[in-house]
């Protein structure tokens, strides 16, 4: 007999299902609350409210578990390569050996975009953000590639297609912004290496592949690649869900990324650690000002909606940015910043008492400063190593048979019914 859940309200006790997730984890089924009650529900920013029902990926934020497709994070960023976790992400099974060299076909027949497009770049101010670029670009691909058909076939050279092009998308507004020759992708070259090639090749100074750089990039965007219904993959799915086509999904994806308190921090991170640096603030001030309700000012890095000890994530980028920084003999004073605040933070009982801790962002700036990736495209790379969540996010919607137009209801606060007043007899 399945679990429910009993309401009492105004005389009447109505019974709600109880869902139950694969781990345990159980969920009132509302959705029927309204017809039955009346009554809606109100949780602003969701904190509270599962959307959906997904075999994606799994989080415990109280113990620190990532899993994708129940294969744990750790795992795969020590024996997967992005280019595989994108297929087991999309696909839901690893790859044969013959599936990832198929899949490799693909991404390289279709890394290259329309040479019109080339043409809307010279046109954005130099100056202009990448991830405004990217959202657009994205969108724009729509007009270019048109057709979105629904056979299993069609939809796999779109994914793929979007997953190969999007490294291509992102290096053009690097070089572009710079007033560099384009460089196009090589078909020698696999998927990561490939962009750093977009990225930094010269005619004069010919870019040079580092197989730790390479597998360090690798390693940055399996970590990033999902994290459940997070702001933007939420985005995804709610744009989804007026059946429009996955460009335009993904491009809502993009824009609600860039936000500081989602996928912008880890360019906020490393303003914040050159604030530090360069103004000489004490660490003492700067928790200081992170604990003073009436400070705008919050420690970028720290704290999650969901993890409320450290994101494993964050465990991992910690250790990638002592090996990439070793293998290149650097010392980044910013590294040292992090550390110092990480370990005060740590110690502090009101950042213990409100279980903050650091999230992915808070060292991926270090690792990708350490790659030679500029801070102004460190949210693109976070976009780039999310696009195959989003993308098996946005597969798994259109094919739940619960998923319906996303359409939530309010709480009307406003003034009760009011005249229209002509204007010659307003105050
Ligand atoms: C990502 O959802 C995902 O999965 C996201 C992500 C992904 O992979 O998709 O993991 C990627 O977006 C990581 C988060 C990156 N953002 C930041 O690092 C920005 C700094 N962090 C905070 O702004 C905050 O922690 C959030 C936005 C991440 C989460 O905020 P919540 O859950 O809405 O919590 P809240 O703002 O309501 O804070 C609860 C309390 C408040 O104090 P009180 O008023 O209750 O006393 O904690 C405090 C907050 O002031 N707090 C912080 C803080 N984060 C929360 N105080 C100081 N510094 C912080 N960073």
């Amino acid at each position: 007999m399945a679990e429910t859940v009993k309401i009492t309200f105004d005389g009447q006790t109505v019974e709600l299902p109880l869902l139950v997730g694969t781990e345990g984890e159980k969920a009132i089924d509302i959705s029927r609350l309204r017809a039955q009650t009346g009554l809606i529900t109100w949780d602003p920013g969701l904190a509270n409210t599962g959307s959906c029902s997904s075999a994606i990926t799994f989080m415990d934020g109280e113990r620190g578990i990532l899993r994708y497709r129940g294969i744990p994070i750790e795992e795969l960023a020590e024996h997967s390569s992005f280019k595989e976790t994108a297929f087991l992400l999309v696909h839901g099974v690893l790859p044969t050996r013959k599936d990832l060299n198929r899949f490799s076909v693909l991404l390289n027949d279709h890394s290259l975009v329309h040479e019109d497009m080339q043409i809307f770049y010279q046109n954005f101010p130099r100056a202009s953000h990448p991830m405004g670029i990217l959202s657009s670009m994205v969108n724009a691909l729509r007009s270019f590639y048109p057709v979105l058909s629904t056979g299993e076939e069609e939809i796999n050279i779109t994914v793929t297609r979007l997953l190969s092009k999007v490294r291509t998308l992102a290096a053009m507004s690097y070089r572009i912004s710079r007033g560099h020759k384009v460089v196009y992708p090589r078909p020698d070259l696999p998927y990561c290496a490939n962009f750093l090639n977009m990225m930094f090749d010269s005619p004069v100074n010919p870019y040079v592949i580092d197989e730790d750089i390479v597998r360090a990039l690798s390693v940055f965007w399996i970590l990033h690649a999902d994290h459940e219904q997070n702001c933007s993959t939420s985005a995804v799915r709610i744009v989804g869900s007026g059946r429009v086509n996955l460009y335009a999904s993904i491009s809502a994806g993009i824009a609600a990324l860039w936000g500081p308190l989602h996928g912008g921090a880890n360019q906020a991170v490393i303003e914040m650690l050159s604030m530090i640096k360069d103004q000489g603030v004490s660490i003492r001030r700067v928790l200081e000002r992170a604990k003073d309700r009436d400070d705008p000012f919050r420690l970028m890095g720290f704290g999650h909606r969901v993890y409320r000890t450290y994101d494993p994530r964050a465990k991992i980028m910690k250790k990638m940015c002592d090996r990439v920084l070793r293998k290149f003999n650097l010392q980044d004073p910013l590294l040292n910043i992090a550390q110092e605040l990480e370990a005060a933070a740590l110690a502090d009982d009101y950042f213990i008492d409100h279980n903050l801790y650091p999230n992915v962002d808070f060292y991926s700036g270090i690792v990708l400063r350490a790659i030679g990736i500029p801070t102004s495209m460190f949210t693109v790379m976070f976009a780039i190593g999310r696009l195959p969540g989003w993308i098996a996010q946005w597969k798994e919607s259109m094919d739940d048979p619960d998923w319906r137009l996303c359409r939530p209801r309010q709480l009307y606060i406003g003034p009760k019914i009011n005249a229209y007043v002509p204007i010659d007899e307003r105050g």
